[in-house]
């Protein structure tokens, strides 16, 4: 029975055949014969079957014939699938495409064997037809146009589109550049919908999970995962405007070449690959093996994490890192475990992830459970029972893993610096006694804080205090701290500077910014305070949009807030600071807006350690100072009362003491607020967003306390304490106050703004700054 099949075909020739050339059907009389007589080319002319030659490196450079499908006008031939890609027709066999047994075989005459069949259960029916369509699938339907068998379902290493990335569907790597015989690489989808290339059945590469969290490998870009579900908009949970339309993919195919690199490819006057994965060493799947990391710019590629050796030395001494590492002691040993950080591109999945509080908590979670070996927290809690395919990125996600104490000891010193850091960090967030003993503030080293700063990049700059600038520093962690720097105006040496860094960060209240660390290193001397996210008093009450953010109580509670801060430094701490440079911008707002005063103690620091005064550098801001302070440079508690008084004065009225031009009259804010009340007409000093939500006595009795505060000679001040006093009981009479300082008219230079007395002080102004 074969054989006269055989035979028939052997005598069947295709000579003046109409449906020789330019078909796109093959029905079971109407095969395809290898005579160099053209294939099956799609209606639309896209697409073309036949048999093509290879001369492969894969047997011996000898010529085999295939069967395959190409871009009928791409040249050269880009083949997308291969029949008999493991049983080449030899160069003196003729061959014959046809359906035979009901189904579509690739038949060798000459030996008389099969080389390939479409595989389905062969039933023998006669009207069956094979057509190339015009999309580049080959399709076999039965007589009522059932579909038996589809190329779309039985790929090669080629995906293009109108094909759909379903559980089954495999593509197989060719095994050499001109041999199409099956590879070692192998692209799929799993159970969760993550896209796999396989090396040998092992994992070579994986992409992200669709619903996987930013710690998992390999991104799917959207304009690939929208090829892979054939355009389907309900699988597409991407971003639609990455992608284009369906026929904007007509010349584009998904390769997994023979080396195991996924190619999209793009042809527009040749094949260009606009996408590859793996991308380099390091996105191999679990390059180096469990508990390694890869960086694929260090030599070796592969280092075994801290606290691991590798498992199998030889192997990974000559370059093939697979074994991964081992630990070296016990964790849970003596429950005397820590963490070191670790910056990752991509991690393992992890496990089920826990709402926390914060990241104390996260690694309190992790500490309890022995199996747990790595933590990260972002606003969840991420926890790892296991540690693989990690790679390593100075941009990527924070990661802290498990590790014995002991072993942490063995590291080396800058390893281990730098693991102090972050815990150094992460513990002092947890200091809480008021005026506790023996608190130890954390030094860092300065290449952590440039690090956090990006080299003190104007990007991060938050302000610029009298003292030095001010700029965000986002450490390990995440944590966000204030890092200011004071190299430039610092006259202390390095050991003074850490004694009153010591001090200082002993002093702890409600309404001061808490200093966090510090830093020294030749000229630098930084530190650094908590980060307060609402900026500051200054960026509120100046600011139209901003200032109805700020009604009557909340006003009244900065002040109060501020009022109380500054007596602590005056009286109630051990070291009586005297703060010199008290202003708006250095009054910073919590999330609840509650006040704190930042950049106290800097005077310390910064003019040595005069208590009560004369100095050369006078540091303060102009509109805040003090007459005796700005005009002599003598300071005391008196000086800040002052400086007080004006904060207060301008949180109630909105304006800003300097720059404040009451229309023709050249006063100040003191001179206007000190007019209103001598005519009886304080309340008009209110700040017109106030005026509904205003306390009309707790209002006077700010505008008295105010202008007490600002009086011209400081023994007329009242202390910080009488202050508080006066403003909490709100109702007592206050005493009345007399002409503050620096009511003298404005002449007609826009400059003159406090007393004439300031020109025979040029070295003031030099300092001075503008209030913001
Ligand atoms: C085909 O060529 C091989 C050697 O290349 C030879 O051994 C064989 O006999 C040839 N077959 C035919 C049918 O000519
Ligand atoms: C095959 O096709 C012929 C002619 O179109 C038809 O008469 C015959 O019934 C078909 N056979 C089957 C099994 O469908
Ligand atoms: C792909 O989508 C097209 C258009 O919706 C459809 O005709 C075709 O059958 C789909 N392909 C597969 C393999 O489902
Ligand atoms: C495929 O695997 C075999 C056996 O492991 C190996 O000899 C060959 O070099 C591999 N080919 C490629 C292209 O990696
Ligand atoms: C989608 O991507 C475009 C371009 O990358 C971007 O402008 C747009 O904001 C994105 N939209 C969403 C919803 O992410
Ligand atoms: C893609 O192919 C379709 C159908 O053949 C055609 O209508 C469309 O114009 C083509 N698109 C491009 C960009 O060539
Ligand atoms: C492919 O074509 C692009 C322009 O379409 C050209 O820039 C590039 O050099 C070409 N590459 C090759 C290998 O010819
Ligand atoms: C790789 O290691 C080098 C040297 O240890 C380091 O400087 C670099 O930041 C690392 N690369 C990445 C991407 O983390
Ligand atoms: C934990 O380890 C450190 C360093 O190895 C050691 O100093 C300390 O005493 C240990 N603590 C406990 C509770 O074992
Ligand atoms: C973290 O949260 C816990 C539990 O809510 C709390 O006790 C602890 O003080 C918090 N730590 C920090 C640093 O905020
Ligand atoms: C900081 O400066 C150093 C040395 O000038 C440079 O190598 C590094 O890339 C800089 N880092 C940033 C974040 O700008
Ligand atoms: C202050 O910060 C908190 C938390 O960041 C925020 O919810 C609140 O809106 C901020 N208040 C103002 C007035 O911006």
């Amino acid at each position: 029975m074969l054989s006269s099949i055989f035979l028939s075909y052997a005598l069947f020739l295709c000579f003046s055949h109409p449906f020789c050339s330019a078909r796109d059907t093959i029905t079971k009389d109407n095969p395809i014969k290898d005579d160099g007589s053209q294939g099956l080319v799609s209606a639309g002319g896209k697409f073309e079957l036949g048999f093509f030659p290879l001369h492969g490196r894969g047997s011996s450079g000898s010529y085999r014939r295939y069967v395959g499908i190409w871009y009928h006008n791409v040249t050269p031939r880009t083949v997308i699938w291969v029949a008999n890609r493991d049983k080449p027709l030899l160069a003196n066999h003729t061959g014959v495409i046809a359906i035979s047994q009901g189904t579509l075989q690739v038949l060798d005459i000459t030996s008389r064997k099969s080389l390939w069949l479409a595989e389905i259960e062969v039933i023998q029916s006669f009207n069956r037809t094979v057509k190339l369509k015009d999309d580049g699938n080959l399709v076999l339907s039965n007589a009522l146009a059932a579909v038996l068998w589809q190329s779309f379902e039985n790929p090669t290493d080629t995906f293009i589109p109108g094909m759909i990335m379903v559980k089954n569907l495999i593509l197989t790597s060719w095994n050499d550049e001109d041999d199409p015989r099956t590879g070692n690489f192998t692209f799929e989808v799993d159970e969760d919908n993550q896209y796999i290339i396989k090396k040998s059945d092992a994992d070579y590469w994986k992409s992200r999970a669709p619903n996987g969290n930013s710690f998992s490998s390999g991104e799917m870009p959207a304009a690939v995962a929208w090829l892979l579900s054939n355009f389907s908009k309900s699988s597409l949970s991407y971003n639609e405007t990455e992608v284009l339309p369906r026929s904007g993919y007509n010349y584009t195919r998904l390769v997994i070449d023979f080396t195991g690199k996924l190619n999209l490819l793009v042809y527009t006057h040749n094949w260009s690959s606009t996408w590859r994965e793996p991308s380099d060493y390091c996105s191999v799947f679990n390059r180096c093996g469990d508990f390694g990391i890869c960086n694929s710019t260090n030599k070796p590629i592969c280092r075994c994490l801290q606290g691991f050796k590798p498992q199998l030395p030889e192997d990974w001494n000559s370059g093939d890192f697979s074994g991964g590492c081992l630990r070296e002691s016990n964790l849970c040993a003596n429950r005397n475990d820590t963490f070191f950080s670790l910056k990752v591109k991509k991690a393992p999945n992890p496990d089920p992830q826990t709402y926390v509080v914060n990241e104390t908590e996260c690694r309190n979670i992790c500490l309890k459970k022995c199996e747990c070996l790595a933590y990260a927290y972002t606003t969840i809690c991420f926890i790892w029972g296991v540690l693989s395919n990690l790679e390593e990125s100075s941009s990527g996600h924070n990661l802290y893993a498990r590790i014995a104490r002991s072993d942490l000891d063995q590291i080396s010193r800058a390893q281990l610096d730098s693991a102090r850091q972050v815990k150094n960090l992460i513990d002092t967030s947890e200091f809480k006694e008021e005026d506790g003993k023996g608190i130890d503030i954390p030094f860092l080293d300065l290449q952590s804080i440039l690090d956090a700063t990006d080299n003190f990049s104007d990007a991060n700059k938050l302000g610029q205090g009298g003292y030095g600038p001010v700029y965000k520093g986002e450490f390990p962690g995440g944590q966000e701290i204030a890092v200011k720097r004071l190299s430039r105006v610092s006259v202390q040496g390095l050991q003074e500077f850490k004694n009153e860094v010591v001090l200082i960060a002993k002093l702890q209240h409600r309404n001061l910014v808490r200093l966090k660390g510090y830093c020294m290193k030749g000229e630098e001397k930084i530190l650094l305070y908590e980060y307060m996210s609402n900026k500051s008093l200054d960026f509120f009450i100046f600011d139209h949009t901003q200032s109805v953010f700020l009604n009557w109580d909340m006003r009244f509670n900065i002040i109060l807030g501020i009022a109380r801060g500054l007596l602590y430094l005056h009286q109630d701490s051990r070291l009586r600071i005297i703060h010199r440079d008290l202003k708006t911008s250095n009054i910073l707002l919590d999330e609840e807006m509650n006040p704190k005063i930042s950049d106290f103690g800097l005077a310390r620091i910064v003019g040595g350690k005069e208590t009560e005064g004369n100095t050369n550098t006078v540091v303060g801001t102009y509109g805040y100072m003090s007459p005796e302070y700005a005009l002599d440079g003598t300071f005391s508690v008196k000086s800040d009362v002052f400086s007080f008084g004006v904060v207060l004065l301008e949180i109630i009225s909105g304006k800003k003491n300097t720059g404040f031009y009451q229309s023709k009259q050249n006063f100040s804010l003191l001179g206007y607020a000190w007019r209103l009340w001598t005519e009886n007409k304080a309340l008009d000093l209110i700040d017109m967003n106030l005026h509904e939500s205003c306390n009309k006595n707790q209002f006077l009795a700010c505008v008295n306390v105010g202008l007490l505060c600002v009086q011209e000679d400081p023994n007329d001040r009242p202390a910080m304490s009488t202050v508080v006093t006066l403003l909490d009981s709100g109702t007592a009479i206050p005493p009345t106050p007399k002409q503050p300082a620096f009511v003298i008219k404005r002449g007609n230079s826009s400059t003159a703004s406090t007393s004439s007395k300031q020109e025979a002080y040029p070295e003031i102004t030099n300092t001075l700054e503008e209030g913001r």
